[in-house]
Order: C-alpha cells, then structure tokens, then sequence
C-alpha cells in the first residue's frame, strides 16, 4: 500500500505479541493496537478513514458481529475492506448464521452501503483457493 500511495497514519491492531512484534520491525504502522477485535471493543468510535482486515474470518477468529464494530470504527463516507476465504462463509457455522445477517441489517438501517461481495481467484493455496472482498461504505 506504502507503494501505491503515501499511506502514513495507519494503525495495526493484533492480539498475539509475537506477531505485533514482527510487524513493529517493519515500522509501517503509527500505533500497535494489542487486543482482540470484538463487539464494543473500548475503541473510538467514528475516527478511521478505512478499516482493512485480511483472513480473519476463520472459524475460532472473528465474531460476525465485527462487522458492526468496524462499521462503527469508520468515519461517515469511510470504507471497511474484508478479504477472507469464501469457503468460510458456508464451513463456519457462525457465518453462516450471521455473517449475511450482519451485513444486511447494517445496510437496512442504513448504517452502511455494500459496494463489492465477489469472489476471486487464488487468495490461498489450499482447498479452492477462492476469496471474497466485501467492501462497505459507511453512510
Ligand atoms: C490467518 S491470520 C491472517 C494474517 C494476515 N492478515 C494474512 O492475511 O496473512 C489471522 C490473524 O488474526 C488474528 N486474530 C485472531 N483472532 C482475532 C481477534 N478476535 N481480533 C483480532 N485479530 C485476531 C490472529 O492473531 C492472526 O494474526
């Protein structure tokens, strides 16, 4: 992203320490957020541009109800970007509960608006290896 345009104010946020230990070498990020995501995370409300988040939605990882909290993390006109396996979506029974659920009524009260749910090729090398992007705009 450094390399496609002059991203300076980005915060990472990662529950396991040796992992936001591996990211603080590479100094892309201004704060390290060591926590877990989750509903009413004690995060601000309303003070990101975007929020992106990759391959976490896997079973025992995210709650479909994160996808409320980033819609809350995120300023109006702001955008949360998820790339996760598709796969996921039907294997992992809390998705496939909630995760659709989630996303529509955020879009029926009018708290976001869905701008891409598509798949892709070659996210990861096991199973199909097909991805899916949501990407949100928060009204
Ligand atoms: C499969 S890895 C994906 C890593 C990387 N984004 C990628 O796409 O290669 C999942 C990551 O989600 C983190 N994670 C798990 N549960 C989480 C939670 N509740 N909140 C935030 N991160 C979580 C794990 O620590 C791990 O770093």
């Amino acid at each position: 992203m450094q390399k496609l345009a002059p991203y300076h104010n980005v915060d990472g946020l990662e529950p396991a320490k040796g992992m936001l230990e591996i990211a603080k070498h590479k100094g892309l990020y201004k704060n390290y957020l060591n926590q877990f995501m989750f509903l009413n995370s004690g995060l601000e409300y309303d003070q990101y541009d975007v929020v992106v988040t990759a391959g976490t939605f896997i079973a025992g990882h995210l709650k479909s109800d994160c996808l409320e909290e980033f819609c809350s993390l995120v300023k109006s006109g702001g955008y949360v970007i998820v790339s996760m396996g598709d796969r996921y979506m039907k294997m992992v029974e809390e998705y496939r509960q909630n995760m659709r659920s989630t996303i529509e009524r955020l879009e029926s009260q009018g708290r976001w608006k869905v701008i891409k749910d598509e798949t892709f090729p070659n996210y990861f090398k096991v199973g199909s290896g097909v991805g899916r992007l949501f990407v949100f705009r928060k009204l």
